[in-house]
């Protein structure tokens, strides 16, 4: 049963990789673009501004032809509202559309799948000015935005995300700089349910925009999943499990296939009177659009006790122990270091067989095709007589796609495999120094740097599992 060698991914199973734009395409303000939140959000000490990142915006011929040399069938990258519409809404900039066409067409030249994300962490800084995803209009501005990405990219651009990670949007979004939370606010977690809320009809109106517009297109969300779990066989800690599995992960599934909200979460944010205003019709707009995928990003797991009272609740939505307190939410659960498990340089749990769990607990729950855009290591990379000599993200990559394939073997329908990133860019909150590419890019944090690309180890190993079609991963 857990052989590896006798199973088979489809023959077009979609081997990709992934990047964002605010974090890959530097020329934050050139040719019309306007600024997004990322723009002006306050940085962490010591990281890179978002004004060159890798600079794919005036090095993207390069980097397709790069990916085409690995053999990629897709690349999952976003599209930065804001060179669409600078303002978010009004005129839109034709050399913005230009940049999207030309990276779409350069892509489909050497036969790889464009997977289009919309919205990734990168909300036009005017909408943000009128309240963002907290003014119900916001919901017409993404519908708009949407629209405009359909006419003149669905020709050619079948797979389209909604909006990325809007789990993480909603759990850490003041630490991504995303979200929108008037000063002095009484009810703080109302207010961040509520944003949520307009996030999920803006979706629904979306996918069902898309599939009237665009019929041979398919379009699906893409949070941040992974598997809760409980720390022991403690029916108390299975229950944590299921309260931050459903407050983290199901909520975001349950409401884009069912179009109704996961009655765990739903009692959750009702105890804590977060629950959102409804309109009348809003089940009706939420039941009426169907994804066509389900398209996930995979990064670690996390384990949870029973809360003993005593957790804090950080509102950047940090999970683990910050400044020697334990983390959690009071009465719900408390977050635990999984003692199974080794972490990254970075602290993150590796979890390999937790990607197969999440594999096949999405499948039972919503039969439906799984794409994922996102899963990697970020790691301090060496750049040594221009190799970047990156065994252990190949160890990392070479562990994930085996629980893959052995979810695969056993029903779960995948369709596609994006790692996070094809070039070194910038992480959401450790600049440049955090890297996760097969392809390094020379920049530092301090913004020098030639800005060549050196193809890792990891870059030459993909390219021998793309071409066996993940026969070969050693
Ligand atoms: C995902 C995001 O959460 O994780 C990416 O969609 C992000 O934007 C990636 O870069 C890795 O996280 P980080 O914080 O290490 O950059």
């Amino acid at each position: 049963m857990d052989s590896y060698a006798d199973k088979k991914f489809s023959s077009n199973f979609l081997w990709g990789a992934s990047s964002s734009a605010y974090q890959v395409e530097g020329a934050s303000s050139e040719d019309g673009k306007g600024p997004s939140c990322q723009d002006i959000k306050k940085l962490p000490d010591g990281t890179s501004d978002l004004t060159i990142c890798a600079d794919e915006y005036h090095h993207y011929k390069e980097d397709v032809a790069l990916m085409a040399q690995m053999g990629l069938k897709a690349y999952r990258f976003s599209i930065a509202w804001t060179r669409i519409l600078p303002q978010g809404f009004g005129d839109i900039n034709l050399k913005g559309i230009a940049y999207y066409n030309n990276l779409i067409n350069e892509c489909l030249s050497y036969g790889i799948q464009p997977i289009v994300t919309i919205l990734h962490f990168d909300m036009p800084a005017e909408l943000n000015k009128k309240g963002g995803w907290s003014n119900p209009e916001s919901i017409s501005w993404y519908e708009n935005y949407s629209k405009v990405l359909f006419e003149y990219y669905g020709d050619r651009v079948k797979y389209w995300l909604t909006i990325n990670e809007q789990n993480i949007d909603t759990l850490g979004g003041g630490d991504l700089g995303t979200k929108n939370i008037p000063a002095g606010l009484s009810s703080h977690l109302q207010h961040i349910y509520q944003q949520n809320h307009n996030m999920f009809l803006a979706q629904a109106k979306v996918m069902r925009i898309c599939h009237k517009m665009l019929p041979d297109a398919k379009i699906g969300p893409a949070p941040n999943i992974y598997i809760v779990y409980p720390a022991s066989s403690a029916p108390e800690d299975f229950i944590a499990a299921q309260n931050f599995n459903s407050i983290r992960n199901w909520l975001y599934f349950d409401v884009a296939v069912y179009g109704k909200y996961n009655e765990i979460a739903a009692a959750y944010l009702k105890s804590h009177n977060a629950y959102p205003n409804m309109n009348k019709d809003d089940r009706a707009v939420l039941c009426a659009a169907k994804p066509d995928f389900l398209a996930f990003n995979y990064y670690y797991s996390t384990t949870v006790s029973a809360s003993d009272g005593t957790e804090t609740v950080d509102p950047n939505g940090n999970l683990h122990t910050l400044d020697g307190k334990t983390m959690g939410d009071p009465g719900y659960y408390r977050n635990v270091l999984n003692p199974n498990l080794k972490r990254t340089q970075w602290g993150w749990e590796v979890d390999p067989v937790g990607f197969r769990a999440s594999f096949r607990e999405l499948a039972s729950r919503y039969h439906l095709p799984m794409l994922v855009t996102e899963n990697g290591l970020g790691a301090y990379d060496k750049l040594e007589n221009g190799r970047v000599h990156d065994s252990y993200r190949i160890d990392f990559l070479r562990d994930h796609i085996t629980q893959m394939k052995l979810a695969l073997d056993e029903g779960c329908d995948i369709i596609g495999y994006c790692p996070w990133s094809n070039v070194d860019l910038v992480s959401t909150h450790e600049g440049m120094k955090k890297r996760y590419g097969l392809i390094y890019v020379d920049r530092k944090e301090e913004g020098q740097g030639s800005l060549k690309r050196y193809p890792k180890d990891s870059f030459y190993w993909y390219q021998k599992v793309i071409s066996s079609n993940g026969k070969n991963i050693d």
